[in-house]
This record gives structure tokens, sequence and C-alpha cells, in this order.
């Protein structure tokens, strides 16, 4: 596959790197085989026309822009040499949407950016404001890009704006999430909740889980208690207790 070996050679030249701004230790972590493969067949079936900067590299992914049929969108790529089997099994055994998938060690990281899309899909059909799912294939998710043509939305942790406002907001959303979606996000915090034309969008649902999941309601406690501990420094008269009973409503059967 000709076309294959000129993206991996763009993909490690040093002019590529310096752009990623990471080194090229790390970018061997990223970009092993398997994943130029998968971006490669990615790149084809969605059309996409270049990758732009990375937003965010951290332990488990990287998300970068880049350009689908020239307009803006995200892929967010999932370390195969970093996501731990471990930190990741908890959200997915329990899960009733993927229990007839056959998870090992090394489909897990597939599945994982199958889980996702599916938490996208199901937060758009709510209207919960979130990037919307374009497309999965094998560990690497795409979707629309949240941001200005300048820059990627900014995390709540990195603003200065109307707390309450936001607190409004997010309370809002959680509950919709819960109640309607019969969701709960599972890592809810100022890190992945963004900014963007003041309103607040939720990111990052691969750990999120159905409601009847067995440790869903200690998920959704420990999201409440670190989102209001986040606002209460910023200010906002809100509490832990008043938003988990606000969140959950009357309890409705299943
Ligand atoms: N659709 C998007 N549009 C704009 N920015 C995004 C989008 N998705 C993610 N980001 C940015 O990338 C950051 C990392 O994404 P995300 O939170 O989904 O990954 P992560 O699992 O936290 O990665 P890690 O744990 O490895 O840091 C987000 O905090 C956000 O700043
Ligand atoms: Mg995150």
């Amino acid at each position: 596959m000709q076309e294959e070996s000129a993206l991996e050679l763009l993909l490690k030249s040093n002019e590529f790197l310096h752009h990623l701004d990471i080194d090229r230790k790390t970018a061997d972590l990223v970009f092993d085989r398997r994943t130029l493969k998968a971006l490669y067949e990615l790149m084809s079936k969605q059309s996409v026309n270049y990758i732009d900067f990375p937003i965010s590299s951290g332990k488990e992914s990287v998300v970068f822009k880049a350009y689908s049929n020239r307009k803006p969108v995200v892929i967010k790529i999932y370390k195969l040499s970093t996501l731990r089997f471990s930190n990741i099994w908890k959200y997915i055994d329990g899960d009733h949407r993927f229990s007839k998938e056959r998870v090992n060690r090394s489909n897990i990281v597939n599945i994982w950016a199958k889980k996702e899309f599916t938490n996208l899909r199901e937060f758009q059909k709510f209207g919960i404001p979130s990037p919307r799912p374009i497309a999965f294939h094998k560990n690497l998710l795409m979707m629309s890009y949240v941001g200005t043509k300048k820059s990627p939305a900014p995390m709540l942790r990195q603003i200065d704006a109307d707390f309450q406002d936001l607190y409004e907001q997010v309370l809002k959303f959680t509950k919709i999430i819960y109640q309607d979606a019969k969701i709960v996000h599972a890592d809810l915090s100022e890190y992945n909740i963004l900014y963007h034309r003041k309103k607040a969008y939720f990111v990052d649902v691969g750990q999120s889980v159905p409601r009847d999941h067995p440790a869903a309601q200690y998920f959704l406690e420990r999201d409440i208690r670190n989102i209001t501990n986040f606002f209460i420094k910023k200010g906002v008269n809100c509490q832990y207790d008043a938003m988990l009973r606000e969140v959950m409503g009357p309890k409705t059967p299943e």
C-alpha cells in the first residue's frame, strides 16, 4: 500500500512531529503500525483532507483537529500502548449494551472507541450539548469540533465566566443525562466540560454507563461530588446533597 507508507512517512517526519509538539518517543507510542493503518483507513473512508494540530495529548489518548470534507473535525486516538485493561474494564463489564462483545486485551480499545461513539450518539439524541459523533474505527473516534476558527473551546477550569449560569446549565443537562438518557457520565469534572459560546459542552464520555450498571450510583455520586466541589470553589451557591437529589429526581421504575 503505497499511500499508507506515504502517510507513515509524513507522520514520522520531523516536521510533522515538530508541528505536533510531541517528541519522537511519544509519537512512536501513539503512531504504532496498527494505529497508522487504522488512521489511513479512517482518513480514506471519511475523506479527511489533512490532520491539523493536536488539541490535547494525555495519558491515554491524543486528540487532533483535522479536516474532513473541508470541515473541522476532531480525531481522538486511544493509545494502544498505555490504555490499561484494568482501568477501563470496570466501565464495560456491567454495561448491558456491550454484554455480547467478546472482549480481550487486543480489542478492548476498539470497544472503548465504540462505547464513546455510542454515548455521544445518546447525548445527541437527548439534546445534550456535546460533540456530534461521526465515525469510529478500531482505536479511533471522529467527532465534530467544538471551538472557533482560532482555537478549540477551553475547559471550564481554564476560564473566567458566569459560573452561576454555568452551574445551572450543568445541573439541567446532568439531570437530562440521568433521567431521560438514563446514563451516568462517570468522569464529570471541570476538565471534561468545555466552554463554547457561553455554553457548557460535555466531552470525554467513553466511560459513561447506563443507569443500571452495578456501579452507576457510585459513579453518579462521585460526579456530583467533583462538580459541586468545583463550582463551590468558584463561589457558586450549590450543595452536593441538593444537586444529587435534583439530578436523581423522583424514583421511577427502570
Ligand atoms: N470534540 C472536541 N472539540 C474540541 N476539543 C475537544 C473535543 N474533544 C476533546 N477535546 C479536547 O481534548 C481534551 C481531551 O479529550 P478527552 O477529555 O475526550 O480525552 P481524555 O480521555 O481526557 O484523554 P486523557 O485522559 O488521555 O487526557 C479535552 O479536555 C478537550 O480539551
Ligand atoms: Mg478528559
